[in-house]
């Protein structure tokens, strides 16, 4: 079924995102069918650009996305004679009014414009602002005066701590209704992080072991061989603590430790992802030498738009627990970084060793077999990895692997995490975005974990390493 006709909103129409994922995403499922039959794009952004002038600037920055966008003539056509643009400064409260003219022209039919998706693909500081100038507008979603919805996606980092997270939280609770703002985070849109559940809840097999009297540990990879590429000043604010860690790292996290849900709705399901946030012990300054390690690649501070003297992380290891009776005093190894030895990202469960191990040393067995590997990117697979007796006289074990791969087993579906998270936030789904107290719970951890390690910079570590060699520190 397709979504509601609606007008798309998108606030940053020149931001990197808007240009390698929205744009793109938008005209896939345009060609897939996907978009309802009347929509319309409206950029949003500070420069003054004609319609025109939009649309060539979109087409250019497509191709280099989509190289053979070019293929479908016509159909590219038809998508592009639904961008429109509107030049307004955020700040300026009085130059929404040219937002809301647009949105209510008669460009497009009234269907079209009555229900309204805005994106929120700008930095962080700006999100209370423009909806608050929205609100002043009146193109908030509680103002009754307007037919149809409206509804909200907000990018991460949402908000740079649990201070303005809350604060953010607020003002937008003010001009939309929580079941109408969408808090994205794209990892929730992987077909293999949605699988998570699938794997733990649709089996009987796993589930009964997935606890602190057979898992040994947990440990969470999400490693890129390449920097910040010419994100300079966005990490600068950022560090990777809030650019990952507080929310792909922390969900993923969730996903495979959270309890089983009450049912399979959108809010039972966040139920427990909040719960699970909640139980993460909280770090203090006694404790962050065997749990924290922060690190900085070399040459970050030769980036461009990144200060000289910079101590802002691009590789965190940390070592978590959950306080419950699942998983209490089992660590949870989470390691996230750039310019890291690999692009990958995976979760590997380390079952414990049997009580007695005729094979080889005892301790050795949680290393070389004896987990379950679910692998995110870039192969899509789930493995179990144990202990086969070599061929031969010796008895000799060796790791092997089962491994399901979504590529032999299904058909591929070219859907990314943004094609499924646009159609989920047009349909009302709310399942794979953050709930407000979940983004509060991941804030309250990230801002103990700055607050642990406090003005000590971050440790440098080679490129393509696999980061600072104190982070064997903490896996003991
Ligand atoms: C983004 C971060 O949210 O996720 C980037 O801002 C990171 O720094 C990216 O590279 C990773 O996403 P993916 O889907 O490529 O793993």
């Amino acid at each position: 079924e397709k979504p509601d006709n609606c007008t798309i909103v998108i606030f940053g129409a020149h931001s990197d995102l808007a240009a390698r994922k929205l744009f793109p995403s938008f005209y896939e499922l345009a060609l897939w069918g996907h978009l309802p039959d009347e929509y319309r794009i409206l950029g949003v952004g500070r420069a003054a650009l004609s319609h025109k002038e939009f649309r060539s600037l979109v087409r250019e920055k497509m191709v280099a996305v989509l190289p053979d966008l070019l293929r479908d003539e016509a159909a590219y056509a038809r998508f592009s004679a639904r961008l429109f643009y509107v030049g307004v400064d955020f700040a300026e409260r009085e130059e929404y009014h040219a937002l809301q003219k647009a949105i209510m022209s008669g460009e497009a039919d009234s269907a079209t414009c009555r229900n309204i998706l805005f994106y929120l693909a700008t930095p962080p500081v700006l999100a209370p602002i423009i909806v608050r100038n929205l609100q002043y507008v009146r193109l908030g979603e509680k103002d009754v005066s307007l037919p149809g919805w409206r509804k909200i996606i907000v990018e991460k980092p949402y908000g740079r701590n649990l201070q303005t997270a809350r604060e953010l939280n607020t003002v937008i609770g003010e001009v939309f209704h929580e079941e109408r703002i969408f808090r994205i985070d794209h990892y929730l849109g992987k077909e293999t992080v949605q699988n998570i559940m699938v794997f733990r809840f649709s089996n009987g097999i796993f589930e009964p072991l997935w606890n602190r009297h057979y898992i040994a540990n947990v440990s969470i990879t999400i490693a890129e061989k390449f920097g910040i590429r010419d994100r300079g000043s966005f990490y600068e604010g950022a560090g990777l603590l809030r650019d990952i860690m507080q929310n792909h790292a922390l969900q993923l996290l969730a996903s495979v430790a959270m309890e089983p849900p009450v049912d399979f709705s959108a809010e039972s399901v966040r139920d427990e992802k909040a719960k699970l946030l909640r139980s993460i012990r909280p770090f203090t300054p006694e404790h962050a030498a065997q749990s924290i390690v922060l690190g900085q690649y070399d040459g970050y501070r030769s980036e461009k738009n990144v200060a000289p003297d910079s101590t802002v992380e691009t590789f965190a290891a940390i070592k978590f627990f959950v306080d419950n009776w699942r998983w209490k005093d089992v660590p949870f190894f989470v390691k996230a970084g750039k310019n890291l030895a690999e692009t990958v990202t995976e979760i590997v469960i380390t079952f414990k060793c049997p009580p007695q191990n005729y094979f080889g040393p005892a301790e050795s067995c949680s290393y070389t077999a004896n987990q379950v590997i679910l692998r995110i990117q870039p192969e899509e697979t789930i493995a179990l990895k144990f202990g086969a007796k070599r061929p031969g006289e010796a008895v000799i074990t060796d790791p092997v692997f089962m491994k399901f791969d979504y590529k032999t087993s299904f058909d591929e579906v070219g859907a990314t995490p943004y094609h499924r998270l646009l159609l989920d936030a047009m349909a009302g789904e709310q399942m794979n975005f953050i709930r407000q107290d979940s983004v509060e719970y991941s804030w309250a951890i990230i801002d103990s974990i700055r607050e642990a390690v406090g003005t000590q910079p971050p440790e440098s570590y080679s490129l393509f390493s696999w980061g600072p060699e104190s982070v064997q520190g903490i896996y003991s």
